[in-house]
């Protein structure tokens, strides 16, 4: 598989798809594989029924059963409409011109959102060992700074951020400025190594510019219901909240998100699947020549020096990763998903 970085594709049957599907495996997007837990499948064919009437104005049950789940008080909470839904709603509060501080590659929602909101996107590379350079996010804060964002575990790399680079970041960013924290993943780094969801209360208790931000998209599997939530003590947290569109929560993430949140071991037992998975994955693409760096989150990154080409070469395989910056994410599937892109990679 070296190969791939830098060969270009052969034709014949020796490259060719290794089975002839319709589709190719989605790899893309960081999807749980796992389709909603029976549980869910009924909460969400009796919401079904009742189409007709409107959500809750704002989401107060959501919020009060999230509280309880992230361990901090209600009125910290805000519920939208996804993580980016919550992103949206930030920046609303921006001025042309404004600059947002984060690391790069990262979660293209940043980048896309801060243009859309005609704000700068001022990327700090990570290190080559995927980590994300808190201090060199610090020295680039200016007057202009709206936001310094970090995302641990860090999409696409996968790194974490170690306690004591979060503390250093948020002693050194001045306090007008928010930094969000966004822990998309949290659920796959937390099963694996203790990573502690509730010290992100505990800061957020001390930092009123702080906004952890999460979502039931990854590890909770129910990406197509869009549903999200951020946390903080202060003005950072008051003022999304002061954005919330009305009904802009829908029934669907009403009636799934409460029974997924009660149905912890399950989601337990699917991102230890996930975390396994990703480990046989990170092995075989290593065997293969292609360097997977160690991953935090359900997918992993392969640096190259042309991301487009190791993209194209999956695809050639039916399978669809993501070409980010650096390198190429590919998320993490079924053992199937699994079995296919090692069989591919081996043969490629
Ligand atoms: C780091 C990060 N934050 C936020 C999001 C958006 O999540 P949501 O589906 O809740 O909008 C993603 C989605 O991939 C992500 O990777």
């Amino acid at each position: 598989m070296t190969e791939l970085l830098r060969a270009p594709y052969a034709t014949g049957n020796d490259h060719a798809p290794p089975a002839a599907r319709a589709r190719p495996i989605r790899l893309t997007l960081n999807e749980s594989p796992y389709g909603p837990t029976p549980t869910v499948l009924r909460a969400l064919r009796n919401w079904s029924r009742t189409a007709n009437r409107y959500p809750e104005f704002r989401p107060e049950r959501l919020r009060r059963a999230i509280a309880k789940h992230a361990g901090v008080p209600v009125e910290w909470v805000t519920v939208g409409p996804g993580a980016t839904g919550l992103i949206d709603q930030q920046l609303r509060r921006a001025n042309a011109g404004d600059e947002i501080v984060g690391a790069t590659p990262t979660f293209e929602g940043y980048p896309l959102l801060a243009a859309a909101h005609g704000l700068r996107y001022r990327g700090v590379p990570c290190r080559p060992d995927g980590s994300v350079d808190v201090d060199a996010l610090a020295a680039a804060v200016t007057s202009r700074t709206f936001a310094v964002v970090v995302c641990s575990p860090h999409n696409p790399t996968g790194s974490v951020i170690p306690p004591a680079d979060l503390d250093r970041l948020l002693s050194a960013v001045p306090e007008r400025v928010r930094v969000v924290l966004d822990e998309a993943y949290l659920e796959f780094a937390e099963a694996e190594f203790g990573y502690d969801p509730l010290r992100s209360g505990v800061l957020a208790a001390t930092h009123p510019n702080l906004v952890v931000l999460r979502t039931f998209s990854k590890a909770f599997g129910l990406a197509g219901i869009r549903a999200g939530y951020a946390f903080g003590a202060g003005w950072a947290v008051d003022e999304i909240r002061a954005t919330e569109v009305p009904f802009a929560v829908g029934p669907a993430a009403e009636a799934a998100v409460p029974v997924a949140l009660e149905a912890v071991a399950e989601t337990r037992r699917r991102v230890t699947r996930i975390v396994a998975e990703r480990e046989r994955l990170a092995e075989g693409l290593r065997d293969a020549g292609l360097p997977a760096l160690p991953s935090h989150a359900n997918y992993l990154f392969l640096p190259t020096h042309d991301p487009i080409a190791l993209a194209d070469r999956f695809a050639d395989g039916g399978i669809a990763v993501k070409a980010c910056g650096t390198g190429v994410r590919a998320s993490v599937g079924t053992a199937t998903d699994t079995d296919i892109v090692l069989a591919w990679v081996r043969r490629a």
